[in-house]
């Protein structure tokens, strides 16, 4: 059997950038607050123009160049968004026609800020499965489009941007576990109301509460991945979390008695970027030269559904 390896990573921040001074401006919030309660200083905010899959391509991109390989080699591309260009057709095939790909199976995964741990998961079964054998995974958010800048209760942490990881089939590990969860009855703490419903479309989050069971249940996750490879909190080389508050990301270090220096941090400059926010950081620590060939990195995300899941891979 084949085991799934990332052989390339890439990603894209859009331009423009939003920081808390700005947003001091139009909300009854401060720089204070915002750093000591979430971590964050500023996030990166999509062009007019721009769209998910001009995202995704970028990110996607330098992912191929630096995997060296000739992008109509990718049998399979899956995309994790919240924000899809159109109802449909689905931003893969967006970006497998902007990418220049002649035919492959296309599709995107929703679960939210999950979304690129699903992504993955679901890419490492077809790979193991020799049902595809190099595969584009993308995950790129513009939650800018879906935040209410009149709610200061979440519009602090939302940014926006892409990135993309190049799986290939390998003799070697690679994906060592992925695990995914949801549970669907915590709709209403974190959502995006139909406009008809409730008169607004974008994100409506009961903050607090999404905070402590996020925490709970990221405790969960890393036992469980521990559990199923047989490992020791002290294994683990890198934690490179979904980047939702800084407080969630320190409680799953202390959590795996890992000091915040093995922790791949990118809040403070991404904002919470949903489905993008693990491919960023770990094109950000592959890139810094923190994360390194054989190491064993854990990837752990938790978001609306609820969603939740991880991945357990060496580089
Ligand atoms: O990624 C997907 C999953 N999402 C998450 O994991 C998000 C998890 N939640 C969080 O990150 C945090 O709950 C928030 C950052 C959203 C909020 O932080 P908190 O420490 O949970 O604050 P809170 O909602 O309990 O509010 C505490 C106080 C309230 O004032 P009172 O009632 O104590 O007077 C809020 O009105 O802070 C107030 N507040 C603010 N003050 C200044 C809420 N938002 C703001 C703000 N600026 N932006």
């Amino acid at each position: 059997m084949s085991f799934s390896k990332i052989i390339a990573t890439g990603s894209y921040l859009p331009s423009s950038i939003l920081t808390n001074q700005d947003l001091e401006k139009r909300l009854d919030t401060s720089d204070d607050w915002i750093t000591s309660r979430t971590g964050i200083k500023q996030r990166h905010i999509i062009g007019d123009e721009e769209k998910t899959s001009d995202m995704a391509y970028e990110a996607a991109i330098k992912a191929i160049k630096a995997a060296k390989i000739d992008a109509n080699s990718i049998d399979l591309i899956i995309v994790a968004t919240t924000t899809p260009d159109k109802v449909f057709p689905s931003t893969a095939c967006t970006l497998q026609s902007k990418l220049g790909i002649e035919e492959c199976p296309a599709f995107d995964i929703q679960a939210v800020c999950s979304g690129f741990i699903y992504a993955l998961s679901v890419a490492d079964k077809y790979i193991k499965t020799n049902s595809a054998r190099t595969v584009l995974v993308v995950g790129a958010d513009a939650m800018s489009t879906i935040t209410d800048y009149s709610d200061r209760g979440n519009a602090i942490l939302w940014g926006d941007g892409a990135g993309a990881v190049i799986l290939k089939a390998s003799q070697e590990p690679g994906i060592l576990s992925t695990h995914i969860h949801a549970q669907g009855k915590y709709e209403d703490l974190l959502h995006v109301p139909r406009k008809s419903d409730e008169k607004k479309d974008t994100i409506d989050m009961v903050g607090n509460q999404v905070f402590k069971i996020a925490v709970n249940t990221l405790d969960r996750i890393v036992d469980e991945t521990l559990d199923a490879n047989n490992l020791k909190k002290t294994d683990i080389d890198w934690l490179v979390p979904h980047q939702a508050n800084i407080r969630i990301l320190e409680a799953t270090a202390k959590k795996l008695s890992m000091g915040m220096d093995k922790v791949i941090v990118t809040i403070d400059r991404h904002g919470n970027t949903s489905a993008a926010s693990i491919p960023l950081a770990l094109d950000e620590g592959i890139k810094t030269n923190k994360i390194l060939p054989n190491q064993l990195i854990l990837m752990e995300a938790f978001g609306g559904g609820f969603t939740w899941g991880s991945a357990l891979i060496k580089l």
